[in-house]
């Protein structure tokens, strides 16, 4: 065929003579002389066009197609971003907000929640209600008249396009909260074993009421969001019966002199407030948590006549006290720790490190010391200083502050002193009279506005600027609370 054809798609037949290598103007000729085989190309031609017709509708109902699956299957996006959440989400709240936000998105709709029930109270409830301000936990009776009660007790979905036209809807629901129900649907939530364990519902399509096409993707939603809620629920169990257990036995030690009573609780507390002003990641605070909690449980191995000892120790004694630390270390490595948790003996253990290696009992220096373990440190210290301790009373806290400031980049690390020293007084005052039998009235919310470090300040005489005034009595007030009259710090 010659180059610049107008003729496409099939195979010169060979044994015809080609029509192009003729003359041009033997053309007429041709067509008369030869018809058969014009009829031949023509029928060829128009074959040729319709399948050209065909494969392009074809081309374009499946793109068609395509487009109307891609709009259907939109929802597996967010089917896929929930899945993927659970890989990072353990706790139940995240993951329910996770779910709600997803499932909003998904389904195209106003208001999506998860009412989980609660089987001891026969109630269903939520936390992520959304839109109802100030009211973040609603409780509903399995029994009661509401949707969500209906599609638990029956096990059955639920779907319902006007619900002002709907029996079962109980319009008093939306008399409470100010919100006007259109559309609704329900799909029940079951574990494992096939028990309900909560409901699914969607309120409010944004475009008409729910489909069934809907109805499957929230049932699926459903099955992935049961697991990940049974799951959470049982870690959630499982935390804190840990948590409970390591505070009962710190208490155990704490218990044993009613002047230590509180310290594992508020040294935990500091730490923790440390730590989340140096913005150390959740799984950290974790295990700053559990150390924190333990840090002294080694005392466990220290005869009572000595930590109960009224006076100051001798040489022998103090060596014996310095042993709880490494007593902490093997008590605690004896726990089955989670992995995530696996730092908690080593980091409890070196609550006595000092920058410089002077501390104990590993001599760490610098970096060989845990981070965790220097937040404890400073928490460690401030409590015990400003606790009444059997040879002493509650120190002055100009004389704390100094103490720790002595301290800075020797004892202790500069970044946790400040981080101490920048928190709103009312949060340390908070822990500090937390585990106090006697409770003085007075009301911390004047010490939101000052550090502790200017609270320091102005205990110390700083002239007290606006807003600040009356801060150093009431301040002492708290402090100096039950003391004896004739009180004199010893140190
Ligand atoms: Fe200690």
């Amino acid at each position: 065929m010659a180059k610049g054809s107008q003729r496409v798609g099939h195979e010169h037949d060979h044994s015809q003579p080609n029509p192009e290598k003729t003359a041009p103007d033997s053309a007429k000729s041709q067509a008369a002389t030869k018809p058969a085989l014009s009829a031949v190309d023509l029928r060829d031609l128009e074959s040729e066009l319709h399948q050209r017709e065909i494969a392009l509708i074809e081309r374009e109902i499946k793109s068609l197609r395509l487009q109307e699956e891609l709009e259907r299957l939109r929802p597996l996006s967010g089917l896929y971003r929930v899945v993927k959440s659970m890989a990072t989400e353990r706790k139940l709240d995240a993951l329910l907000e996770t779910i709600t936000r997803e499932t909003q998105n998904m389904l195209k709709c106003d208001r999506c929640s998860v009412f989980v029930l609660d089987q001891e109270k026969s109630e269903l409830w939520t936390q992520v209600a959304q839109g109802l301000v100030g009211a973040r936990t609603i409780r509903i009776p399995m029994s009661g008249t509401a949707i969500v009660s209906h599609c638990a007790r029956s096990g059955k979905i639920i779907n319902i396009p006007d619900a002002y036209k709907d029996e079962r809807f109980d319009p008093a629901v939306d008399k409470h909260t100010g919100y006007k129900t259109r559309s609704v649907l329900c799909v029940p939530m079951r574990n494992r074993e096939g028990s309900i364990i909560g409901v699914f519902q969607v309120l409010n399509k944004l475009a008409g009421p729910f489909t069934s096409e809907d109805e499957d993707w929230l049932e699926a939603l459903t099955a992935v969001a049961s697991g990940l809620i049974e799951q959470a629920q049982a870690y959630a169990e499982i935390e804190s019966f840990v948590d409970k257990t390591l505070e009962v036995l710190a208490q155990t030690i704490d218990k044993r002199d009613p002047l230590t009573a509180g310290h594992s609780v508020r040294v935990t507390n500091y730490s923790l407030l440390i730590g989340t002003g140096l913005d150390v990641i959740a799984e950290d605070l974790d295990v700053l948590r559990y150390s924190a909690m333990m840090h002294d449980y080694g005392k466990i191995g220290v005869p009572e006549a000595i930590l109960w000892k009224n006076g100051r120790l001798t040489p022998e004694e103090y060596a014996t006290v310095q042993k709880h630390a490494s007593i902490t270390f093997d008590l605690l490595n004896n726990l089955p720790f989670t992995k995530r948790l696996g730092a908690v003996p080593f980091v409890a253990s070196c609550h006595h490190e000092k920058l410089d290696g002077t501390g104990y009992y590993r001599n760490l220096k610098g970096e060989e010391i845990p981070f965790l373990s220097r937040i404890i440190a400073v928490a460690d210290v401030f409590d015990a200083l400003t606790s009444v301790r059997h040879y002493r009373n509650r120190m002055p806290i100009e004389k704390v502050a100094e103490i720790l400031d002595a301290g800075r980049d020797n004892h202790f690390d500069i970044r946790c002193v400040d981080a101490f020293d920048k928190l709103p007084s009312d949060r340390v005052l908070k822990v500090m009279e937390s585990e106090r039998d006697r409770n003085t009235s007075e009301d911390i919310s004047p010490f939101q506005q000052v550090s502790w470090k200017r609270l320091v300040e102005i205990v110390s005489g700083s002239r007290a600027k606006r807003g600040e005034e009356g801060l150093k009595e009431a301040f002492e007030r708290m402090y100096n609370f039950g003391l004896p009259k004739d009180y004199k710090p010893l140190d």
